[in-house]
C-alpha cells in the first residue's frame, strides 16, 4: 500500500501508523470501503511490530474511521463528518499547488464517548442558556441594532466598552474601548493579526508543544513556523530565532502542558521583542477559570514597549457557538487591524456583539465564571489526585483553565488507542508537537466535557489502562 509514513518519530510507532491512516482517509487516498491489509501484512510493509498497526486500527475503529467484519477483514468507513472529502481527482478545480491543509476533526463531529477526556470543551450544562437567549432575543428585535445598515468593523460600540470594563476588573488590563477590535474567536484575531504583521517567508515561533490552529494560520498565511521548547518557566526565550517577526505565546495557561509562565520569563521574553522589531502575541483563552493563588500579570501588564497583542475569547468562559473573540490592538495596528477585519468578514453578528456587551455589563458573566470555576476546580482536584496515585505519571503542576498534563515514559499512542475502545477519550501529548526531537510524552486531560458521575471511574479505568502498557 502506497502509504507514506514518518517512522522516525519520536512519539512512539502506533501513532505515526495512526496518524498515516487518519490522513490517508481525510485526503480520500484510502476511500470508503477499501479493505486495509491485514496487520501482520502492513507491519511486515513497514518494518513495525504488528501491535502497533493492530493498535492504530483498533482507535481508528473506535472513532469511526473503520470498521472490522469478522472473517472480512478491516474496511475504511470513511472521515468522520467534517474531515470527509469528495474524491478531488476528477475535480478541475484544485487548490493551489502549496495549499496543503485539511479541516481537522472538531470535537463536535465525534461521538461524545462515555469517559469524555478531550480539551477545549467547556461544559454547556454550566452555562445560563435562559439569559443568554433572552439577551439574544432581545437584540434580534426591530430598531434593537439597525438591522438593515451595516455594523462597525470593529465591533459592537458597546461590546468594545464592555470588553475593556471586563478585563480592567477581571484581569487587571488596563485598555480602552478604542484598543479593541471584536473577532469570530481567538482564531480570526490570530489570522488578522499574521495578515497584517507577517509576510510570506517571514520567520515566527511557536510554542512547542503546542495549540495547533494557531500555528497553521500562520503557516497558511506564508510564514515560516519554527517550534520552541517550553521550560518549567514557560517558552525558552533564548531558544528563540533571532530573526523572528512574530512570537505566539500561552503565558497564563500554556497549551497543552498548563503550567504559568514564570514572571522572570515573562520579563525575558519581553526584554527580547523590545530588542528588536517583533510582536508577541498573548493568547489567554482559558485563564478566568483559576484554581489557586491570582495569576501572574498578563504579559500585556507589564509591555511597556507596545509589543503585545493581547487576544481573548469567550470559547471557554461562555460556550464555543458564541464565536467571539477579540484582540487588544496596539495604536499603530489599530487602523490595520480593523481594516483586516473588515475585508475577512465584514463585522459579524451585531446582536450577537451586544447581547454580549449586556451580558458582561450585568454581571451574567462573571457570575458563570464564578459558578463554572468551582465545578472546574473540584474536577480538576480530583484527576490530579488520580493521576498522583498512578505510577509513572509526572503531574504538571497547573492552576487555571480546562485541562491538565501529566508526563510518562509509556508508550502513549498505545494506552490512548486502548483507552478509545473501552469508550475513554484522552489527548496524546505528542499530537500537539510537530516532531521536535525534545518532544516529552505525555497525556492531556480536559475536564469540561466530562460527565462528572462519571469521572472517578473514568480515571480507575485509565489507570488499569496505563498500569497494562508500562
Ligand atoms: C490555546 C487556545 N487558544 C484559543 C482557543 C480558542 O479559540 P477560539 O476562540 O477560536 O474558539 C483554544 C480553544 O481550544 C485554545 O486551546
Amino acid at each position: 500500500m502506497d502509504l507514506i509514513i514518518r517512522l522516525d518519530e519520536a512519539d512512539g510507532k502506533t501513532s505515526a501508523v495512526y496518524r498515516a491512516l487518519r490522513a490517508a482517509i481525510a485526503d480520500g487516498r484510502l476511500p470508503a470501503g477499501e479493505r486495509l491489509p491485514a496487520t501482520r501484512a502492513l507491519a511486515t510493509d513497514l518494518g513495525v511490530a504488528r501491535g502497533s498497526v493492530a493498535a492504530a486500527y483498533e482507535r481508528l475503529t473506535a472513532e469511526g474511521y473503520l470498521a472490522a467484519r469478522v472473517g472480512a477483514g478491516t474496511f475504511v468507513v470513511g472521515a468522520p463528518r467534517t474531515t470527509a472529502r469528495r474524491r478531488a481527482t476528477a475535480d478541475p478545480l484544485r487548490p493551489r499547488a502549496d495549499w496543503t491543509f485539511e479541516p481537522l476533526a472538531t470535537s463536535g463531529a465525534m461521538r461524545k464517548p462515555r469517559y469524555d477526556f478531550r480539551t477545549g470543551i467547556p461544559d454547556a450544562g454550566l452555562f445560563p442558556f435562559d439569559a443568554w437567549r433572552r439577551l439574544v432575543t432581545a437584540e434580534l428585535r426591530w430598531r434593537a441594532n439597525n438591522p438593515g445598515t451595516y455594523g462597525e468593523p470593529a465591533g459592537h460600540p458597546a461590546l468594545r466598552e464592555a470588553i475593556a470594563r471586563y478585563l480592567g476588573v477581571s484581569r487587571g488590563v488596563r485598555t480602552t474601548a478604542d484598543d479593541v477590535v471584536v473577532t469570530n474567536g481567538a482564531q480570526h484575531a490570530f489570522d488578522l493579526i499574521a495578515r497584517v504583521l507577517v509576510r510570506p517567508g517571514d520567520v515566527v515561533a511557536v510554542e512547542e508543544p503546542g495549540y495547533p490552529p494557531a500555528r497553521r494560520i500562520l503557516a497558511a498565511l506564508g510564514a515560516k513556523v519554527t517550534g520552541v521548547r517550553v521550560d518549567d518557566e514557560g517558552l525558552v526565550v533564548t531558544e528563540l530565532p533571532a530573526a523572528a517577526r512574530l512570537v505566539y505565546t500561552t503565558p497564563s495557561h500554556q497549551f497543552p502542558l498548563g503550567r504559568a509562565m514564570s514572571l522572570a520569563r515573562r520579563r525575558e521574553l519581553l526584554d527580547w521583542a523590545r530588542a528588536r522589531p517583533a510582536a508577541i502575541v498573548e493568547d489567554d483563552y482559558d485563564s478566568e477559570f483559576r484554581f489557586s493563588a491570582r495569576p501572574l500579570e498578563p504579559l500585556h501588564s507589564l509591555d511597556a514597549a507596545g509589543r503585545v497583542l493581547y487576544v481573548g475569547t469567550f470559547s471557554k468562559s461562555m460556550i464555543p457557538a458564541v464565536r467571539t473573540g477579540f484582540v487588544l490592538a496596539t495604536p499603530g495596528l489599530r487602523e490595520a487591524l480593523t481594516a483586516a477585519r473588515q475585508l475577512s468578514d465584514g463585522y459579524g453578528q451585531p446582536a450577537v456583539q451586544a447581547a454580549l456587551a449586556r451580558f458582561l455589563d450585568e454581571g451574567l458573566l462573571a457570575r458563570h465564571v464564578r459558578k463554572a470555576g468551582k465545578a472546574y476546580a473540584t474536577r480538576h482536584a480530583r484527576i490530579v489526585s488520580a493521576l498522583d496515585r498512578m505510577p509513572g505519571l509526572d503531574v504538571v503542576p497547573s492552576a487555571a483553565g480546562l485541562h491538565v498534563a501529566a508526563l510518562t515514559s509509556a508508550d502513549t499512542g498505545a494506552v490512548v488507542s486502548a483507552a478509545a475502545r473501552a469508550g475513554l477519550a484522552v489527548e496524546d501529548l505528542s499530537d500537539y508537537s510537530e516532531g521536535s526531537p525534545t518532544r516529552q510524552a505525555g497525556f492531556v486531560f480536559g475536564f469540561g466535557a466530562v460527565d462528572p458521575a462519571l469521572l472517578d471511574e473514568g480515571m480507575t479505568l485509565f489507570a488499569a489502562l496505563l498500569a497494562r502498557h508500562a
